[in-house]
């Protein structure tokens, strides 16, 4: 099936009646006695954000003619988690824009930022209880137990320029695509698909998720910081080796090596300029890109199963914007 001349907007509108809900819904939840709770809470979640993975959710159940009452809820469940988890991020990673914006900690500090993320984390699990369902709760408490796996993995590889590809895709797995994965899922557990529709459906997720992050780290190197709405050249200067880096150590010639090794031992010394051109001038964007693409046509294959509907071709042009946006 190829795509027809969607665009994002289009995908959008189809999802607006239910997102309106979704964010009607986060409101009330986050709503506390504790005005730093909801200064900040409403901060992040007025600032906008993509709302990608509530989006998946819900095309999902769309394409499966899903009528029940259980979606809004999960897919605000779902948007918690990940903005719990840029909270936290954004303090580990010392990151100053999120979504065009400062960032909570730039603003209230990282005590403050990481507390409130707690908040929403657990305001996301007592939501999810609400669903009644154990495997519900089992695919959300597995997905958030990786998110956090992923992130210490990759501080345990920071300035590591050994890191090896395997490890960086192990790593975006757990800490990304864990939660699209996840998403997916549950769009079909909650609509009883069987067994291996829900797989199906998790594994589409998991894929369409990994393209998402590779995208990510090639912007960080290649995006206008205004239309990106972070600051460029933050995994670089947390000294966070992505694919563009990983495969320029191993293919680069002795001097891209050696000015690589240079720069993420004395991250302060170097001009992120200097280490943008070097990956921009080398084929390390084309091969990283190419990476993202494999897996966002493998995510359009998982899709096999489902009926032809509009939510499925926007489940398809999905696959694409998520390693082309911005490009
Ligand atoms: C940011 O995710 C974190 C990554 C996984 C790269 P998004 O790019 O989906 O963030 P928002 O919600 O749209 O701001
Ligand atoms: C995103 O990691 C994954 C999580 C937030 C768990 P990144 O650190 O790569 O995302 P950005 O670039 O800060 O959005
Ligand atoms: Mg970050
Ligand atoms: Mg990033």
């Amino acid at each position: 099936m190829e795509n027809s001349n969607i665009n994002i907007q289009d995908v959008m509108k189809l999802t607006d009646v239910g997102m309106n809900a979704v964010n009607d819904h986060l409101r009330k939840q986050l709503n506390s006695e504790v005005i730093l709770i909801n200064q900040i809470a409403e901060y992040i979640i007025s600032n906008g954000g993509k709302r990608l993975r509530p989006v998946l959710m819900l095309l999902i159940s769309k394409a499966l003619d899903y009528k029940g009452d259980q979606g809004i809820n999960l897919a605000a469940v779902i948007e918690l988690i990940h903005t719990a988890t840029l909270l936290h991020d954004d303090v580990v990673d010392e990151s100053e824009m999120r979504r065009g914006e400062k960032t909570s900690h730039e603003i209230w500090g990282n005590s403050a930022s990481v507390l409130v993320g707690d908040f929403l984390y657990s305001k996301s699990f007592q939501m999810m209880v609400k669903a009644d369902n154990m495997q519900v709760m089992s695919i959300l408490s597995d997905a958030t137990n990786k998110i956090s796996e992923g992130e210490v993995q990759q501080l345990l590889n920071v300035g590591n320029v050994n890191i090896s590809e395997d490890a960086y895709f192990q790593i975006i797995a757990n800490k990304t695509a864990k939660l699209f994965e996840a998403a997916c899922q549950l769009a079909a557990v909650i609509a009883d698909e069987n067994a291996a529709s829900q797989k199906q459906l998790g594994d589409f997720g998991m894929l369409l998720g990994t393209a998402f992050q590779i995208a990510d780290d090639v912007l960080d190197y290649t995006a206008d910081d205004a239309a990106l709405g972070k600051n460029l050249g933050d995994d670089f200067s947390e000294g966070k080796l992505t694919l563009p880096l990983i495969y320029l150590l191993k293919h680069g010639n002795d001097g891209e090596k050696s000015a690589i090794i240079n720069a993420i031992k004395n991250p302060d010394k170097t001009d992120f300029m200097v280490i943008r051109n070097l990956v921009t001038d080398s084929n390390a964007i084309e091969y990283t890109m190419k990476q993202a693409q494999i897996k966002a046509e493998e995510a359009k294959n998982k899709l096999s199963g489902l009926p032809t509907s509009e939510a499925k071709e926007a489940l398809m042009f999905l696959c694409d914007y998520a390693w082309k946006r911005g490009q």
